[in-house]
C-alpha cells in the first residue's frame, strides 16, 4: 500500500496520538498559491487560521508572505504573533463581540468582514470611541449553492452569514451616509468549504460581478474579498499532495471582472493545510467481531472530529507495515460514543498491536477542532 513520507524512528518515539505537519507538502502548497495567484498585479491571499493555527505552521504561512483571515480575537493574536502583518489580517464572523473589536483596531488590521447593519452600528460607535477609523467590507450572501456538505455550505440565503442580496445598496447606502468613523473598502463573499467543482466558483464570479456593478452605483469598491473553499482530495493524498490551485486561480481569473485598481482577495484554508497534516495514532487492540473486526486506536474523535461530525472520509494507512497483506477493518477509536469511527469497512495492510497508523488530509480542521471529551489529553503537533 503507498502511503506519504513519514520519518518512522522519529514518529515512533513519540507518545501518540498526535498530528504530524509535513514541511514540504506546506512549502510546495505555498508555493503553488504564490505562482497561481501571481496572475493578478494586485491581489493578496489570506490564509483561514481557522483552519489550523499550529504556531509553527502559521510561521511558514507568514514566510510565504500570505495575510490572514480571522474569526475572533485569539486568532488575531495568533496570527501577528507568527509574524503575518496586521495590514495583511481580515476579521470575519457573525458575532465578534466588543472585544475583539477593538482589539483588532488597536492592532490596525486591514479589514472587518462585517456580516449585518447591527455590526457596522457597533463598529462605527467602537471606532469613535477608539478615535479611529474602522475599514471594512460588507459581507454579502450571494444565495449560491456550493453542492457540498450542508453542515460546510454558508451561502445560501437560509443561513445566518452575511448581509441578504436584497439588502445591499440599502446596507452600503448606510455606511457612506450614516457611518464616519468606517471606510467602506469593499465587497465580501464566501459561500462554502470543501468545493472541488469550478462551475460553483465560476457562478459566484458571475453573481459577484452583478452585485459590484450595483455597489458601485453608490461608492467605488476598492476590493473583492472571493473567501475561501478550495476542496481536496482525501480519497488521494499521495497522488494529489497539491490541491487544484493553478484551476480555481484560473476560474476567477476568467470570470470575475475587476477594474484596473481593484484588488482581489482570497481566504483559502484547507486547500493550504490539510494534504500536509496526518493524525498520528497506534493500535491498542485488533478485536474480533462476528462479521466484522475492529482496529482500535488511540486516538479519537477527540482528536479528529471530522468523521464523526460530518461523515467525512479520511484515508488511514498502516504505515509501520505497509506492505503486509490487506484486511479489512472498522477503526474505531477510545471514546465513549458509538460514533467515535474513523472509517468502517475499510481495506489497508493488516494491523497488529503497537502499529502506527496515518490518518491522512488531517491538517485541517483538524488539531484545531480537538477537544477534551472524556478529560483527554489534547493531541499536541509535530512539524517535520
Ligand atoms: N472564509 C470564510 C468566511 C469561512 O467561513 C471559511 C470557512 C473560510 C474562508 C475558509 O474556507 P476553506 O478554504 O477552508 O474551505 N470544519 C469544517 C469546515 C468549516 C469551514 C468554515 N468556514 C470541516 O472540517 O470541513
Amino acid at each position: 500500500m503507498m502511503t506519504g513520507n513519514f520519518p518512522m524512528d522519529i514518529l515512533a518515539k513519540r507518545e501518540t496520538p498526535f498530528y504530524y505537519y509535513d514541511r514540504q507538502v506546506l512549502e510546495d502548497t505555498l508555493w503553488e498559491v504564490n505562482i497561481q495567484s501571481a496572475r493578478w498585479s494586485k491581489a493578496q491571499v489570506h490564509y483561514a487560521v481557522k483552519a489550523c493555527a499550529a504556531p509553527e505552521v502559521l510561521q511558514m504561512i507568514a514566510d510565504a508572505g500570505l495575510g490572514a483571515d480571522c474569526v475572533s480575537g485569539g486568532e488575531i493574536k495568533a496570527a501577528i504573533e507568527a509574524g503575518i502583518a496586521a495590514d495583511k489580517i481580515v476579521f470575519a464572523g457573525v458575532a465578534k463581540a466588543d472585544w475583539e473589536i477593538e482589539y483588532a483596531l488597536e492592532q490596525g488590521i486591514f479589514c472587518f468582514n462585517v456580516e449585518s447593519q447591527a455590526e457596522v452600528e457597533v463598529i462605527d460607535q467602537l471606532a469613535e470611541h477608539m478615535h479611529t477609523k474602522a475599514h471594512i467590507c460588507l459581507r454579502i450572501n450571494p444565495n449560491i449553492d456550493a453542492h457540498t456538505h450542508a453542515k460546510i455550505t454558508t451561502g445560501m440565503k437560509e443561513n445566518k452569514f452575511g448581509i441578504q442580496l436584497c439588502d445591499l445598496e440599502e446596507a452600503v447606502e448606510d455606511v457612506v451616509k450614516n457611518r464616519p468613523n468606517i471606510v467602506l473598502e469593499g465587497l465580501h463573499f464566501h459561500i462554502g468549504s470543501q468545493i472541488t467543482d469550478m462551475k460553483v466558483f465560476e457562478a459566484l464570479c458571475k453573481c459577484i460581478n452583478e452585485v459590484v456593478v450595483r455597489a458601485e452605483r453608490i461608492v467605488p469598491m476598492h476590493h473583492i474579498n472571493v473567501g475561501g473553499g478550495l476542496g481536496i482530495l482525501y480519497e488521494h493524498p499521495n497522488h494529489f499532495p497539491i490541491p487544484d490551485l493553478a484551476g480555481y486561480f484560473a476560474t476567477y481569473k476568467e470570470h470575475l471582472v475587476m477594474r484596473e485598481n481593484q484588488c482581489v482577495h482570497f481566504e483559502l484554508g484547507r486547500a493550504i493545510v490539510a494534504q500536509c497534516g496526518s493524525l498520528i495514532t497506534r493500535v491498542l487492540y485488533v478485536k474480533h467481531g462476528v462479521e466484522k473486526q475492529f482496529a482500535i486506536v488511540d486516538a479519537g474523535m477527540t482528536d479528529l472530529i471530522r468523521p464523526a461530525l460530518y461523515g467525512a472520509f479520511h484515508r488511514v494507512e498502516n504505515i509501520s507495515n505497509p506492505n503486509a497483506d490487506e484486511q479489512t477493518y472498522d477503526i474505531v477509536g477510545p471514546i465513549c460514543e458509538s460514533s467515535d469511527v474513523f472509517v468502517e469497512g475499510y481495506k489497508c495492510a493488516t494491523v497488529k498491536r503497537g502499529d502506527i497508523l496515518a490518518i491522512r488530509s488531517a491538517g485541517a480542521y483538524g488539531e484545531v477542532m480537538a477537544s477534551q471529551y472524556n478529560l483527554r489529553r489534547l493531541p499536541g503537533h509535530l512539524m517535520g
